[in-house]
């Protein structure tokens, strides 16, 4: 058998620990299967003292990563310790210099400096993998990267975020406001330290920029990802979107269409009783659309310390193997910039909308959707018990209109002089 393949991992939190814990519960498993032995050389966290439920003993520290990126014991450095600058870009960058393979859980760190990182990595010769950055354990770069690389891709589109999709289900199965399901969220430990990585839909959008690069062999932009997080969703909109058949979800779709490369993670209607509409807690999905396989969808976890770790090492698994694919399908120096293309693809759309129940008011509202050319497919009109008598909630969906019209049209609601607050307009996704 072949000489062990040693890692050097920086970060000993979930991820971190996960990986401990599968190297050494695993260890004959993964030998036989990578031809050779993998082992753990040195570790870096930032407190020595910590109990972190694991056996370290037999690791070399290092306080500092960049020094455990260096070191001359280590072929593998794993980064799971988060950032997009700081110690993890630093570290990485001198990993890769110094002739040592990578993998990284960072989706953060890759959505900002994936290009650069990539042809570092091509420059020296090493590979730089990131399986676990996106979607946890689901194996969706291997699938997109070496399973589908014969397929042009059509779109891939996905639920990447458990938090947002816990808060979402969780809002809808105990009717409960988004406020006090956040703080649920919250207390379950399920928020990143800046809650707004989540709810923003900052994280998940960092994970489909890096889809969309190895899916249309694009340089990574997720500078130009449409963001719209959850925090606007009301409990309302859960519950009559779920009447009408539909469920609301933080949804991601990246397509390049004549214009160039549409991204958006925005929340959006999905049908109830589809896959995406069905997808419960913290469990993620993607959805990849190839033109010769048509559609593949993937579900599972997509985060905590197992699935993370999973990923992590089969990632792993392939540099002890000598698998070498381009960190974004295709080497870095020919992935081409994108002409960023703002959503136009029509849709229909869900308008929920509080009028004065007044005669008129409604035909003021379809002469703004009429004069944007928005045609009505569906209309409601509610009254609601707590709902002001002089008020009535109108409920509209359109048939296909494109989201510039929507736009366009809802900016007109408020001079008509009958609109009170404000309308919710919700993008109805064909999935
Ligand atoms: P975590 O539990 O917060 O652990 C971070 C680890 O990094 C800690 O051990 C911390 O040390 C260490 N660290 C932080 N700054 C450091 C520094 N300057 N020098 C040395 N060590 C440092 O984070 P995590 O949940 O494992 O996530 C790690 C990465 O994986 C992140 O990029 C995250 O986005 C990604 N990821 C996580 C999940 C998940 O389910 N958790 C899923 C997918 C991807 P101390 O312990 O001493 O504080
Ligand atoms: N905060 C992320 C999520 C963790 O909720 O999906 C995994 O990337």
């Amino acid at each position: 058998m072949s000489a062990p393949l040693r890692l050097g991992l920086a970060g000993l939190g979930t991820v971190g620990i996960g990986v401990v814990k599968i190297v050494q519960a695993q260890a004959e498993l993964i030998a036989a299967r990578a031809g050779r032995p993998i082992q753990i050389t040195a570790v870096s966290a930032r407190d020595p003292q910590k109990n972190r439920d694991a056996d370290l003993s037999g690791y070399a520290w290092e306080t500092d990563p960049v020094a455990l990126a260096a070191r001359q014991d280590v072929d593998v450095f794993i980064e799971v310790m988060g950032g997009h600058d700081g110690p993890a870009k630093a570290s990485t960058e001198v990993a890769l210099a110094s002739g040592k393979h990578v993998v990284s859980a960072n989706k953060a760190l890759l959505a900002h400096h994936g290009q650069a990182l990539a042809e570092a990595a091509e420059r020296n010769n090493v590979a730089l993998r990131f399986e676990a950055a996106v979607a946890g354990g689901i194996p969706v770069i291997k699938a997109l990267t070496e399973g589908l690389a014969a397929n042009r891709i059509k779109r891939v589109m996905g639920v990447m975020n458990g938090t947002c999709n816990y808060i979402l289900t969780r809002m809808q199965s105990a009717g409960l406001p988004y406020d006090a399901v956040f703080e649920e969220a919250r207390q379950l430990g399920y928020l990143e330290a800046d809650p707004n990585l989540d709810v923003g839909g900052i994280d998940a959008g960092h994970k489909l920029s890096l889809l969309a690069a190895i899916a249309y062999g694009t340089r990574v932009s997720f500078d130009a990802v449409e963001l719209e997080g959850i925090g606007k969703v009301s409990i309302d909109d859960i519950r009559l979107a779920e009447d009408m058949g539909y469920r609301i979800k933080l949804l991601g779709v990246a397509q390049m269409t004549g214009r160039g490369l549409e991204q958006r993670m925005t929340p959006c209607l999905v049908p109830a009783d589809s896959p995406l509409g069905q997808l419960q807690g913290g469990t993620n999905m993607v959805v990849l659309e190839g033109d010769s396989v048509g559609q593949i969808v993937l579900r599972g976890p997509g985060a905590g310390m197992g699935p993370t770790a999973s990923a992590v090492m089969a990632d792993v698994l392939d540099i002890a193997r000598g698998i070498r694919v381009p960190t974004f399908g295709i080497p870095a120096d020919q992935l081409a910039q994108p002409t960023p293309a703002t959503s136009a693809t029509p849709a229909p759309y869900y308008l929920r909308m509080t009028l004065l129940d007044k005669p008129g008011a409604l035909a003021k509202i379809a002469t703004c959707l009429g004069e944007a050319g928005i045609s009505i497919d569906q209309m409601r009109q509610l009254h609601r018990p707590g709902d002001r008598a002089e008020d009535a909630v109108v409920l509209i969906v359109t048939h296909k209109a494109a989201p510039a019209d929507i736009a366009h049209a809802t900016s007109q609601f408020a001079a008509t002089g009958v609109l009170v607050g404000q309308a919710v307009a919700i993008r109805i996704e064909a999935v």
